[in-house]
């Protein structure tokens, strides 16, 4: 029996990167047919493999560039596409002030491209990837969708310009969209065979945490122990990427729905410090993460974690793993003796 939901194919752009393939496999695991898109410029070659070996599903893997917009719209127009899940972005806070053009050209241009041709195309429905670094973090958390908005890098701000250009969209009728907006996505699918594998360095803690503990860099530098939290380091929202994943099915079930436009943020609702995440880390794993107390990172702030209430009210999703599961799968995955090998 095929478990193929009725209706078309979803396109997913960004497919092979982080977030992008771990929502490919949840898609396919629900029975959705995908259209998955990227250019490989910053994700590994081995990921359409990698989910192949978890979920035998209906998936046609695509390389090409989002802002290719040719392209786009054969794929749209060939594949009785019903949906648009769009990641394809660059996502470093610090390359984005070194080369904000190459940012805005990415996040931009790739945005706008993608929105013409799903209007020539009729495809209405788009989900997209946005990001909780579009809040002016000094307001108190936990942050609603409604707070403060402020960027402090040209990544922020590429994010943000597209989510106004995608509500300009909305507001003329043409596009009905979910923008989600990411807290701190970390961890690893559970089989430890896909998780985050980017092919530039990590900055982000959960990864750097992993090669520190896998004695492949030097100890983890906390960046700031002298912050007004409880025990002086930054507190984030860390959500589990299976459940972040999980946010994008509901968004497209939301969208299928007819409910129309939302803009949501996706975390669990909870501050974590960088101490009780290296201690839960330590306590799953049994593995000790050497560290270093240095300087407050520049652009960081204090504290910064979700209301998470309309994502819950809105599409009935709500982040079901915990910080344990978090660490236990990102090990999973980055230990050096671990089931990434696909053997
Ligand atoms: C960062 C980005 C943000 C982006 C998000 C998700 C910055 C300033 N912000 O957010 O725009 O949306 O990632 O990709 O880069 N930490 C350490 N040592 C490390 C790394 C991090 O102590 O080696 C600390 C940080 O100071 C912070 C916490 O860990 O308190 C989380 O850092 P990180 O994972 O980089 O996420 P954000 O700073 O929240």
């Amino acid at each position: 029996m095929s478990l193929r939901k009725p209706g078309g194919a979803v396109l997913v752009t960004g497919a092979a990167g982080y977030i992008g393939s771990h929502t490919v496999l949840a898609l396919l695991r629900e029975g959705h047919a995908v259209i998955a898109l990227d250019d490989y410029s910053n994700a590994q070659r081995d990921v359409p493999t990698r989910v192949a070996r978890l979920c035998a599903g209906d998936v046609q893997w695509v390389e090409a560039d989002v802002r290719d917009q040719a392209t786009v719209e054969a794929v749209l127009a060939s594949q009785g596409v019903e949906a648009v899940i769009h990641f394809a972005a660059r996502k470093s806070v610090e390359e984005s002030c070194r080369l904000p053009l190459a940012y805005y050209d990415s996040n931009l241009i790739g945005t706008l491209r993608l929105l013409a041709a799903m209007e020539v195309s009729g495809v209405r429905r788009l989900v997209f990837s946005s990001s909780a670094t579009v809040y002016d973090a000094s307001q108190p958390s936990p942050v609603t969708e409604t707070g403060r908005l402020s960027c402090a890098s040209p990544y922020g701000r590429s994010k943000l310009m597209a989510e106004q250009i995608i509500s300009d969209v909305v507001n003329s009728g043409r596009l009905d969209c979910v923008a989600l907006r990411y807290f701190n996505p970390v961890g690893a699918d559970a089989s430890g065979k896909l998780g985050e594998d980017a092919a530039t360095p990590p900055s982000n803690l959960m990864p750097r945490i992993c090669l520190a503990a896998a004695g492949k860099s030097d100890p983890l530098q906390i960046f700031g122990n002298d912050y007004d939290t409880p025990d002086g380091t930054g507190v984030r929202d860390y959500v589990h990427v299976a459940d972040v994943a999980d946010a994008h099915v509901a968004a497209l079930r939301y969208l299928a729905a007819g409910h129309g436009s939302a803009m949501l943020n996706i975390g669990t609702g909870c501050g974590t410090s960088v101490l009780q995440l290296l201690r839960t880390f330590t306590e799953v794993t049994g593995v000790d993460v050497p560290y270093t107390i240095e300087a407050r990172r520049q652009g960081d702030v204090a504290s910064l974690f979700a209301d998470v209430s309309e994502a819950r009210r809105m599409l009935d999703w709500s982040a079901r793993r915990g910080l344990a599961e978090m660490c236990a799968d990102a090990w999973r995955w980055a230990r050096p003796d671990g089931d990434r090998a696909l053997g």
